[in-house]
């Protein structure tokens, strides 16, 4: 192999042959990072809570002359994460990357916190993490390459009182992703954390239509440049750490904020 090749795009970058699952792909950020995978060569598990929310990424990314199916799981139940995992694996005989971006979040200041919301929070965020990565793992280390990437939030490291369990919940996921970076350390398997700041997607539809001056001051304030970011933003961020490139990091959070 030559230099140019070496250091070419597709040598460093290039994901033909390897298959991913992004949870949360139906839409919003996980929408847009599938389809940046599969634009780098990825087969691509396009997971929503059906396949019904599932099929619209599916078509985008098969429209673009790349490869997707759909696969549905409502995380929130146990087991069915593991499944999720269990079910890519047989369908393509191998997931090399996983990019865990699903989650719930309710938005209410502890004291109004519910019981059902600590449940929510707790199967959604969490429980189907370590489900995921105890799925994924050991046939990524037994083929000594995989990518995880967990999408965080700055709330993990600078929590927002009215989002008190989603930013517990993101914190434990990332010290999870943490504790497995150092774990499968020298298989070929590296887990690092993308960190987005506030991004315009249906997350933030409610807050955005039901006050429009209200949010309009809110991003000029949310960071230094004065915007939310878009998905599409997240995309170089989450190649990057889902390809070769990625070879001598983990444990490790790449902050996409506009700088906060
Ligand atoms: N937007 C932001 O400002 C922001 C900031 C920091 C971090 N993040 C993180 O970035 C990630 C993506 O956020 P987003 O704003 O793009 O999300 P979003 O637009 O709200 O989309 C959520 C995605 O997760 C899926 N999902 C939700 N609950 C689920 C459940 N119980 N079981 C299975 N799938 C479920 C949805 O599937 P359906 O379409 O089928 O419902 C959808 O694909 C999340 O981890 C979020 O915490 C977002």
């Amino acid at each position: 192999m030559n230099k140019a090749s070496t250091y070419g795009l597709q040598s460093i970058f290039g994901l033909q042959g390897r298959t991913a699952l992004v949870t949360g792909s139906s839409r919003g950020i996980g929408a847009a990072i599938a389809q940046g995978l599969a634009a780098a060569g990825a087969h691509v598990f396009v997971h929503g809570q059906s396949h019904k929310s599932s099929n619209r990424t599916v078509a985008a990314i098969r429209s673009d002359g790349g490869h997707a199916d759909p696969v549905s799981a409502e995380l929130g139940k146990p087991n069915s994460a593991r499944r999720l995992v269990e079910q890519c694996e047989d369908q393509a005989g191998r997931l090399d990357i996983l990019i865990i971006n699903a989650s719930a979040q309710i938005n209410a200041p502890l004291a109004r916190v519910t019981p059902e919301d600590l449940d929510v929070h707790f199967n959604v965020n969490f429980r189907s993490t370590v489900e995921m990565l105890q799925s994924c793992l050991p046939p990524m280390a037994a083929r000594r390459w995989g990518r995880v990437v967990s999408i965080g939030s700055i709330n993990q490291y600078a929590p927002k009182p009215v989002v008190t369990l989603y930013a517990a919940t993101k914190a434990a996921q990332h010290n999870l992703i943490q504790s497995q970076a150092r774990e499968y350390a020298g298989t070929g398997v590296v887990l690092n954390t993308l960190a987005p700041g506030l991004i315009d997607t249906d997350r933030n539809v409610d807050r955005k239509q039901q006050d429009p001056e209200g949010w309009k001051s809110y991003t000029e304030r949310v960071n230094w440049m004065g915007r939310a970011g878009v998905p599409s933003e997240m995309v170089g961020a989450a190649l990057f750490l889902a390809s070769d490139a990625c070879s001598f990091m983990t444990g490790e959070t790449v902050n996409i904020t506009g700088g906060v």
